[in-house]
């Protein structure tokens, strides 16, 4: 039995770990830590408990305590223990400040992300009571002189292995020491910045201050919640050792980006108020090279600026210097350079699930670099542990504001190289000797120890290839893994197995699923319908339907409306698959009718922490549909607004009455997709395909999708031509409909369909014969109509009113040019299908057509006049020809009234349609 509680939904945190802490009153459980650790950082799927000895395997890089959205997690706090320090006379406290603090302060205080605010920070800490206050970007130059002097040995005079890895991230160093312990000798065994910093503060700024070391409380001031664990290795002692005082250690606290902006907060510093203050001297002057080290790719950068200088006794020239191959955000990112003839191969990479790519090939002897820079976090130090929490989770737009922030920084300064700061010359002058000197690699180098022996007898597992099936707590949230039995009750709360929600006991869910790749990160996840005899109570479907709903992979995830609920459990199955364990960020309900948001409760009780995204009517109809408390999970929009998810932006456009009052429609305008609800839709269920050029769409979907048009959004038409109005301004590449195929080819062919349509321009001139007739007499004039039409050379169509639906009439009217009516006087009235039909047909706002009609009766035939009458509100329906009437049967004297009718339709036709009118 296990400690931990919950381990199969949370990562557990060992009760001693320096860097982080849990407060369980404020867990609720969403499983979001244990999905950070297991696929970002890739701890958390390299271990088992069971082998640890119940012992949590942690780097300590806070990606856990950054996802967290109720702040259950933390950085273990120190800022109480220096604010201690301060208040203590005999104690001498001195800050050094990391790279990413100074741009990602600013937004504890409402700052835009990235906001470059050195001086304030610097005097911030002076106003907290520091004696001094340092620049960690100092040793990061110091990092760069030790570090790419190394790497000039490793290749020059083979010292040792390569590649070279970096040693600066904490995180990473310890990850190499504890699931590849053999790779140590790879790492750079230059200290890291704040491991410099340390032991250069107790000698070298002390001697030249004239400070008693023993005061000294050395305070780093990082993004990294790492270092905490760092500063307490037992080698980070070196000072103690050159001064001979037992315990001391070289840094004596670390204090986050975030615990310094809370200890403003507390002690009431109004930070928008101060001005601007100067590092003091000796060890406050860093390059560029030390700036950028706050990035990914930047200590790269910076080691490759030094590199080049020691190998040519040169600096890059200018338009070198920027080393643009290993910026950005690629999960990997690599360059050859050839360095005063020699080859330099270099390779970039953020998170440890990226490096373990490239572990993996120095391990099989497959890797081609000889330098490679890793950080645990993304985007490097800007997104650490203990950065602000602008975002839940931190999108790569504030990532990027920060990065950018420090390039600018580093464009604009005078000394862009390591080796020209004037006070590291003035450090190795007078303390170091030069790069790599006994006395520096005393003081400056480490060694790493083999943690293996943490991951117990199993070694390192591989847990990303079990993927048991998952289940997740309606009341309170708890992700279950594995088999649900019989007598399973949630772990968390306690409720029988019943209350997992579309999980039902026995049920394929967490099984199989089946989605379609739309784009790169765009994925279908509807599902097909083909037992559906009725569509919407009134519309057969004999090839069924499809529910589209569309998943969208960026930094944030958006699923876009969801499906009907005869087919929730496969829809929902495709969107947790297609997660593959990432939470839902965004849900966009952009139509409220059921068969697109059936699932609406379920998608926001299984994702609790996702956003609903719509507008004042769909929030309204939500509330009409269902009992929950959607005012709380709203992020509503208006006409026009935008969200960002990442590489994607979202607009949102209004669509009222296609094909209800609430209906929205969404436009990417970074893949040029739009999102197009009911327009654009089809019936038929996909059957494997899901982009309209993979079938033969003119000829097996077009009369489906012509249907589909004219019974969901017939009658919307001028509302259709606004949203078409609307799209022609943009510029589309791909339509996705909530119904039917994906359009990526000939959209302007199908666009041009709906102009028709819209504007109940006839698609093609012919003539619509629909016929009821109960004992075949009227049925026969029809037939002798059509025979005739034919015989002039016009197209026809018919259809039994009793016998074909409603909806493929209705479809085949707003096909055609000229429509015949024949029917029976029933009952004092129209024949009930026909008149059913006339009804539907003036409902759907039929217009400008050329009407006709042929009545029968036996006694006293006036249906002509009745159908007539059911066009009264359409507009621009034409009568050409009085209708024929027929009593009983036609009369072969009456035929000469069918042909009046032949010409009348003629003379409303185009030569080319079998008409008399010359074109
Ligand atoms: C149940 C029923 C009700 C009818 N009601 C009328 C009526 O009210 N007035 C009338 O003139 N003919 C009425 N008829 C006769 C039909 O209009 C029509 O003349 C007859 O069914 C022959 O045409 P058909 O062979 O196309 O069915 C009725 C026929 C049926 C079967
Ligand atoms: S600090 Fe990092 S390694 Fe440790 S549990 Fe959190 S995410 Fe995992
Ligand atoms: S609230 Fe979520 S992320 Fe935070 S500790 Fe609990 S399970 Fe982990
Ligand atoms: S990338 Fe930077 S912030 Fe993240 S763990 Fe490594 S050193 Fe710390």
């Amino acid at each position: 039995m296990s400690k931990h509680q919950f381990t199969e939904l949370r990562i557990p945190i060992e009760e001693d770990n320096p860097a982080i802490v849990r407060n369980e009153a404020l867990c609720i459980k969403c499983g979001a830590c244990r999905r950070v650790c297991e696929r970002e950082v890739a701890v958390g799927r390299f271990y088992d408990l069971k082998s640890t000895g119940d012992n949590p395997i942690c780097i300590n890089c806070g990606q856990c305590a950054n996802v967290c959205p109720t702040g259950a997690i933390t950085e273990r706090y120190e800022y109480p223990a220096v604010k201690e320090a301060i208040m203590d006379e005999g104690k001498l406290v001195i800050f050094s400040t990391s790279p990413s603090v100074r741009v990602g302060l600013g937004e504890s205080f409402s700052y835009e992300p990235g906001t470059f605010l050195e001086g304030k920070m610097v005097v911030a800490l002076r106003s907290l009571g520091a004696n001094y206050v340092l620049d960690t970007n100092f040793s990061a130059d110091l990092t760069i002189m030790e570090e790419a002097m190394e790497l000039v040995k490793r290749i020059t005079e083979k010292t040792a292995p390569l590649p070279q890895f970096t040693s600066c991230c904490p995180a990473w160093v310890k990850f190499v020491e504890t699931f590849y312990p053999d790779l140590r000798p790879h790492i750079s065994s230059a200290k890291s910045p704040i491991g410099m910093q340390g032991p250069t503060v107790k000698t070298y700024f002390a001697k030249q201050m004239g400070i008693d070391p023993s005061r000294i409380v050395h305070v780093a001031v990082t993004p990294c919640t790492a270092k905490k664990f760092e500063i307490r290795r037992e080698e980070m002692n070196i000072a103690a050792k050159e001064h001979g005082i037992p315990g001391m250690r070289d840094t004596d606290y670390v204090i986050t980006t975030r615990e310094l902006a809370k200890w403003l907060e507390e002690d009431g510093v109004n930070f928008h108020s101060l001005q601007n203050s100067e590092y003091d001297k000796l060890m406050g002057t860093a390059s560029g090279a030390g700036v950028i080290f706050g990035n990914t790719g930047g200590v790269m950068e910076a080691a490759v600026r030094t590199t080049y200088y020691l190998a040519t006794g040169q600096n890059l020239p200018d338009e070198r210097i920027n080393l643009q191959p290993v910026r950005g955000m690629d999960d990997i990112r690599s360059a050859n350079l050839n360095i005063s003839g020699v080859p330099v191969k270099i390779a970039v990479a953020h998170g440890i699930d990226n490096a373990k790519k490239i572990i993996d090939s120095v391990v099989s002897g497959k890797c081609e670099y000889d330098f490679i820079e890793v950080m645990s976090c993304r985007g490097g130090c800007i997104g650490g542990g203990g950065q602000p929490k602008t975002e839940v989770p931190l999108s790569d737009k504030v990532r990027k504001s920060r990065i950018e922030a420090l390039y600018n920084k580093d464009s604009r300064m005078p000394l862009r190289c390591s080796h020209d700061n004037p006070e590291i010359k003035a450090v190795y002058e007078s303390h170091y000797g030069k790069p790599g000197s006994p006395i520096a690699e005393q003081l400056l180098h480490t060694t790493y120890i083999d943690r293996s022996g943490d991951l117990g007898p199993e070694g390192m597992v591989d847990k990303s290839f079990v993927s048991p099936p998952k289940y997740r707590c309606a009341p309170c949230g708890h992700i279950h893994s594995g088999a649900i039995l019989e007598n399973f009750t949630c772990p968390a709360c306690g409720v029988s197995k019943d209350d997992f929600i579309g999980r039902k006991f026995g049920s394929k869910r967490g099984t199989m699923s089946c989605t379609k790749k739309v784009t790169e990160d765009l994925i279908w996840v509807g599902a097909n319908d083909r037992r559906l005899g009725i569509f919407e109570s009134v519309y057969s479907v004999p090839n069924g339907v499809s529910y589209n709903s569309y998943l969208l992979m960026d930094e944030k995830t958006v699923l876009m409306d969801t499906v009907d609920r005869a087919v929730q459990d496969k829809f929902l199955e495709n969107v947790e698959a297609t997660l593959a364990g990432r939470d839902l960020d965004y849900f966009v309900v952009q139509h409220m009718e059921p068969d697109h948001s059936a699932v609406t409760k379920q998608v926001l009780q299984q994702y609790p922490n996702a956003k609903l995204v719509c507008n004042e009517t769909i929030l309204q109809y939500i509330k009409q549909f269902f009992d929950f408390d959607a005012d709380s999970r709203v992020h509503l929009v208006k006409e026009g607004d935008t969200l960002r998810t990442g590489r994607h932006l979202l607009h949102f456009v209004f669509a009222p009455m296609v094909h209800w009052p609430e209906v929205m429609v969404t436009y990417d305008s970074t893949d040029k997709i739009l999102f197009s609800a009911d327009g654009f839709g089809c019936f038929g269920a996909l059957n494997g395909a899901i982009f309209a050029d993979e079938v033969d769409f003119a000829k097996d979907y077009m009369d489906e999708a012509r249907r589909y048009y004219t019974n969901i959004v017939g009658k919307y038409g001028p509302y259709v031509e606004e949203l078409l109005a609307k799209a022609s301004t943009l510029e589309i590449n791909m339509i996705c409909p909530l119904h039917g195929f994906v359009w990526r080819k000939d959209l302007g062919d199908f666009i041009s369909k709906y102009v028709h349509w819209c504007t109940y321009e006839p698609e093609e001139q012919g003539v619509m014969i629909a016929y009821a007739s109960v004992y075949g007499n009227t049925e026969q004039a029809a037939e002798i109509l059509a025979s005739r039409l034919r015989d002039k050379g016009i197209q026809t169509q018919m259809f039994d009113v009793s016998f074909t639906a409603g909806s493929d009439i209705i479809s085949a009217c707003f096909k055609w040019s000229h429509l015949v009516f024949a029917t029976t006087t029933y009952n004092s009235g129209i024949f009930v299908t026909m008149d059913a039909l006339l009804n539907d047909l003036a409902a759907h706002n039929i217009q400008n057509r050329s009407v006709f009609a042929i009545e029968n009766g036996t006694w006293s035939p006036f249906s002509g006049e009745l159908v007539y009458k059911k066009f009264e509100q359409c507009k621009d329906i034409r009568f050409p020809k009085n209708m024929i009437s027929i009593k009983s049967s036609l009369r072969m004297e009456q035929l000469s009234e069918i042909d009046a009718m032949v010409e009348a339709i003629r003379d409303t036709l185009p030569e080319s349609a079998g008409g008399t009118i010359k074109s």
